[in-house]
């Protein structure tokens, strides 16, 4: 690997091109996928495509997910990195409830063991609930002295973040240390601009969520314009433009497909340069 396609999270290197399991749930990441050879297909194919970062969390089924990762993989590959999240748990009605307690947070941290079979979870990043798919102030002393606290255990290797803002993110810092920082970001969602580029200067791994948009798949004429000159997809052009922005970006697109998953993985074969990342750098009214 080299420095442009890896990047460390915590003190383990990984490929920037890794693979985010939400999509392996049932609809509206709740309940069995359909097909759940598909999913253990998906994820098979992933690893041996030399994807070595995959993301996930107890509350994506809830547990089947996780459930799924084991049954496909386990016995884990060495290199192999499984970043975790807790902060959340799932009402019967499919809904997403606040898990910030201490308790909560350390049910979370068991749960993600016991499910994906481990002793220990290499990264678990303290889920803020904030705005729901974006960060509001407010302390997280609590829920970061409770994960420490778990990593003190020898049960969480490091620790992340995510839904966060800049001021949360030195507050934690001053507990533990972060080694990632998992925010909604893409080419068309730019809030974050700065704090990548703070991040990248502190050696932390940013890992955008919703790299393609989500569940509201991004829609762009400028960069459907820029696919459409290059031959390539615009979802294809959203990764490749992600990884081009900074080097500690590691990628985690989610897919239940398994052509998607192989289209995904090509995104660092493309190079943008010249007028065409300028096209790209400005929509939004990004700056870089
Ligand atoms: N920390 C957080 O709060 C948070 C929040 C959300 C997500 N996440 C993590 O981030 C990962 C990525 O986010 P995400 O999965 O929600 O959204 P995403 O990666 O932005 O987009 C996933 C959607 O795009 C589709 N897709 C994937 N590849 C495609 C392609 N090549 N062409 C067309 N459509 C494609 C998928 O459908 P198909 O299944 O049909 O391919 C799915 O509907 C998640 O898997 C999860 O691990 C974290």
């Amino acid at each position: 690997m080299t420095h442009l396609d890896a990047f460390s999270l915590g003190n383990r290197p990984v490929r920037r091109m890794g693979y985010g399991a939400m999509q392996l749930a049932g609809k509206g990441v709740f309940g069995p996928p359909k097909d759940r050879a598909a999913a253990i297909t998906v994820l098979r194919e992933a690893v041996a495509s030399g994807v070595n970062h995959i993301d996930t969390s107890d509350f994506y089924g809830p547990h089947i997910t996780n459930q799924i990762i084991r049954e496909a993989l386990h016995p884990y590959p060495r290199d192999l990195v499984i970043v975790t999240k807790v902060g959340a748990s799932r009402g019967p009605n499919a809904s997403w409830l606040p898990a910030l307690e201490p308790e909560d947070i350390q049910r979370g941290v068991h749960d993600n063991l016991r499910n994906l079979g481990l002793d220990a979870l290499e990264v678990v990043n303290m889920r803020m609930m904030g705005d729901i798919h974006a960060p509001s102030e407010g302390s997280i002393e609590k829920q970061v002295t409770a994960l420490a606290e778990l990593q003190r255990q020898g049960l969480v290797r490091h620790v992340g973040l995510s839904n966060v803002t800049s001021t949360q993110i030195k507050q934690a810092q001053r507990l533990t240390p972060i080694v990632c920082v998992q925010n909604h970001y893409n080419v068309v969602h730019r809030e974050d601009d700065a704090l990548v580029d703070d991040l990248a200067r502190q050696g932390i791994a940013y890992v955008p969520f919703f790299p393609l948009g989500g569940f509201t798949p991004i829609q762009s004429s400028a960069l459907s314009k820029v696919a459409a000159s290059l031959g390539a997809t615009p979802m294809l052009i959203a990764l490749a433009w992600l990884l081009k922005r900074s080097p500690n970006i590691l990628l985690i697109p989610g897919t239940s497909s398994l052509g998607h998953l192989r289209e995904n993985l090509d995104a660092d074969k493309l190079e943008l340069k010249g007028s065409v990342l300028a096209e790209l750098n400005a929509i939004a009214g990004g700056q870089s």
